[in-house]
């Protein structure tokens, strides 16, 4: 397939990842989709007009390497969108899993980025790696998300210090309370979903339309002179604490 600016978007099998790379189609780049799992991959490309796609696990270096060297025009876009959560207490919690979440979450979008970034430099390109307000105000029972994903927003502020003179830009979108993905059986109970848009100032879930809007932004020329910023999506929710507190 040919024509269009090339964007890789990481976890597009599904939830945010796809609404990213259909987004992105949309605004006429060209998409290649990657994700560990093969099925949710193949029919998320078909559902998007038949995508290009590659099944790639972000953790596994050769792999990444075997993508990126066999693309054939250098990335001007890469979202690092794969990610997971894992709920348990951390007194409960396994070291693997630990070391599993941070390496999908964190180790992973580094992995990616270094190999992207490497070719990207020739020319200049712009990284958004997803984040989560999780990264900001830890959730309760969610462990290493939290870490990884401050982890995430951190260097994402350092790969936009350290790449700044090749003219790549690196960003970070801070997704909320998102009606989709990984969140899709949380919000399948009615009393958390009527629960959680009334917590939310917007009084409403986001969409993963929202975040998508929010990535395609800051990859696009209007966010030109926008590098190392923490774009939070989430109705103002995080600014919400205070209210929170009782008062007699
Ligand atoms: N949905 C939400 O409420 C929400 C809120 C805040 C942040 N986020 C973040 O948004 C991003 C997308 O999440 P989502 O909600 O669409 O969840 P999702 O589970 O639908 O999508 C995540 C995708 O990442 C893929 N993935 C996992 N490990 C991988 C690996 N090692 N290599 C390649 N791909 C891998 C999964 O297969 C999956 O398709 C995640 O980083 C998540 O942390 C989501």
């Amino acid at each position: 397939m040919t024509g269009g600016k090339l964007a890789l978007v990481t976890g597009a099998g599904g939830g945010i990842g796809r609404a990213i790379a259909r987004l992105a189609l949309a605004q006429g780049w060209r998409v290649v989709l990657i994700d560990v799992q093969q099925e949710a991959l193949a029919r998320t490309a078909n559902e998007l007009g038949g995508a290009e796609h590659q099944v790639c696990d972000i953790t596994d270096e050769a792999q990444v390497a075997a993508l990126v060297d066999g693309l054939d025009a250098v990335p001007q876009l890469l979202v690092n969108n794969a990610g997971v959560v894992k709920f348990s207490y951390l007194l409960d919690m396994s070291v693997a899993d630990f070391r599993r979440v941070i390496d999908i979450d964190l180790t992973g979008a580094f992995i990616m980025s270094q190999a992207v970034a490497r070719r990207m430099r020739e020319h200049g390109g712009s990284i958004v790696n997803i984040s989560s307000i999780g990264g900001i105000t830890p959730s309760l029972g969610t462990n290493a998300y939290a870490p990884g994903k401050a982890g995430l927003a951190k260097l994402s502020e350092l790969m936009a210090l350290e790449w700044g003179g090749y003219g790549i830009r690196v960003n970070t979108v801070s997704p909320g309370f998102i009606d989709g993905g990984m969140s899709t059986p949380v919000y399948a109970d009615p009393k958390t979903r009527a629960l959680r848009s009334q917590a939310v100032p917007l009084k409403r879930l986001g969409s993963e339309d929202d975040i998508a809007q929010a990535v395609m932004f800051l990859a696009s020329d209007a966010a030109g002179y926008i590098s190392g910023h923490n774009l939070v999506v989430d109705g103002a929710i995080t600014h919400s604490v205070l209210s929170q507190v009782p008062r007699a």
